[in-house]
């Protein structure tokens, strides 16, 4: 059984807990894209953990994989451990192994991540900081360094003089200086422990997968920041949907593959750029609060806005979405008119998708259906039947829009606070 977990909106939908949720059945949990801007919590009883690179299932002493399509950043990644192991959750390589040809982020791509920000003026992105996309330009570039490079420290000297002085010029038009000496000894220093976690990883998801064992690919942040279909430029560097697990892992294309698409009741966006049901009003602000929508790793307040089918119709299609999951539906138990955007106008058009022209989006108005709220609490709820009438009205109606089932909901950050509509789990 392959399950793959996506964000169908700007991320911080809920993965990790759904992951975390559904991992009791996996016998892999993989990471596939992204890095350490990832914020993924999960919450058991009392403790809160708060993963950004590694695969939430490591909670459950799963077998972890890191991708190759991810950029790792080894003193992010010895830092993770060394909190977790604080937590008392063990890692070593029974349960962590990473791809060989992993690539990694190197302290000058944070120092480019912060260039390539203020060279941007007012048309910032408000990344996360941690030289995602300075590595992956990199990485395309041909000229990043790979776990595999670990190993020889000769050769890896040379690798990182030749990446440091491809940069140089541009660093010293901003007064930046990036001093490759340290970074090849403060790599060389973590190099041992590091490379303790490399693996074939391609291999043993393949071996893995013949064997027909529950694997579980964990997407990070959501399709409307992928590189290609989100809201470009205000995207992250990866392809953040699901056709990446096959070139992230190396895990081809297979049957009995369920895609879960993870879906907040309303919208949330943190960082720049377009978005159209965003509200500047108390009913945005009762949602910050509500649901604590401030940013794992950056801490920053998180835009709000209603939930907006186009996008997340758009992002099943794109995604293959088999089943939705609808998170933090507790969040709007207070409110008492709900909005829902179906569409979007301009003076010229009406749209029922949202165009990649960036001209356009300021210019987009929502359509809203509204919905009545049900105005008691859903916290904590597992079943169907316990949810109000109007609650179940709303979930129903978004079905109708976004053309999918939503199998499971999340009433609260707890795993256990969780509906199995269709006993998804048990039948995995
Ligand atoms: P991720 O990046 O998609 O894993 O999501 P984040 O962890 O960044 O943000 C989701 C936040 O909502 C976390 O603080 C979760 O603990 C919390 N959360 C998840 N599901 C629910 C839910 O159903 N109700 C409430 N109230 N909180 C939830
Ligand atoms: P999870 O996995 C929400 C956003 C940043 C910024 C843009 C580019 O927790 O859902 P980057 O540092 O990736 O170059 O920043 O993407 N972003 C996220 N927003 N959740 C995330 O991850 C995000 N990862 C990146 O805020 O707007
Ligand atoms: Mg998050």
């Amino acid at each position: 059984m392959f399950y793959t977990i996506v964000g169908t909106q700007w991320g911080d939908e809920g993965k990790g807990k759904i992951v975390d949720w559904l991992s009791s059945k996996a016998d892999l949990v993989v990471r596939f894209q992204g890095g350490n801007n990832a914020g993924h919590t999960i919450k058991v009883d009392d403790d809160v953990y708060k993963l950004n690179l590694l695969p939430s299932g490591i909670i459950r002493n799963k077998k972890c994989l890191i991708g190759n399509g991810v950029v790792l950043d080894p003193w992010a990644l010895i830092n993770e451990i060394s909190i977790l192991t604080d937590q008392k959750i063990l890692i070593d390589k029974n349960n962590l192994l990473i791809a060989e040809n992993v690539c990694l982020i190197l302290p000058i791509h944070k120092l480019i991540d912060e260039i390539n920000e203020l060279s941007r003026g007012n048309n910032i992105i408000g990344t996360t900081k941690k030289g995602i996309g300075p590595a992956y330009e990199d990485k395309v570039g041909r000229r990043a360094i790979r776990l595999c490079d670990l190993s020889d420290h000769k050769t890896l000297k040379n690798k990182i003089k030749n990446l440091y002085d491809f940069h140089e010029p541009r660093l010293k038009k901003f007064n930046k200086k990036a001093d490759f000496e340290k970074a090849f000894e403060d790599l060389v220093k973590i190099s041992s422990e590091i490379i303790n976690f490399s693996a074939p990883v391609w291999k043993i998801i393949n071996d893995a997968g013949k064997q027909n064992k529950f694997i579980l690919f964990e997407g990070a942040q959501g399709s409307l920041l992928d590189i290609d279909f989100g809201t470009y430029p205000y995207v992250t560097s990866s392809n953040t949907s699901s056709g990446q697990i096959f070139s992230g892992t190396g895990f081809g294309i297979k049957e009995n593959h369920n895609v879960l698409g993870i879906t907040k009741a309303y919208t949330t966006r943190v960082g720049s750029g377009p978005f159209v049901t965003e509200l500047d009003d108390e009913t945005g602000d009762h949602f910050v609060e509500k649901g604590q929508e401030f940013g794992t790793v950056t801490k920053r307040r998180r835009r709000c806005g209603w939930f907006d089918s186009v996008l997340v119709k758009q992002s099943i299609a794109i995604n293959g979405i088999t089943d939705v999951v609808l998170t933090k539906l507790d969040v709007l138990d207070e409110i008492k008119e709900i909005k829902v955007c179906i569409g979007y106008e301009s003076e010229k058009k009406k749209y029922n998708y949202l165009p990649f022209d960036e001209n356009l989006h300021d210019k987009l108005m929502p359509i809203y259906e509204t919905i009545p709220g049900w105005r008691t609490s859903t916290f904590g709820l597992t079943s169907w039947n316990q949810l109000p009438k109007k609650a179940q009205d709303y979930i129903n109606f978004l079905e109708l829009k976004i053309e999918k089932n939503i199998s499971i909901i999340s009433t609260g950050p707890d795993r256990v606070n969780t509906i199995d509509r269709n006993n998804l789990l048990n039948n995995s």
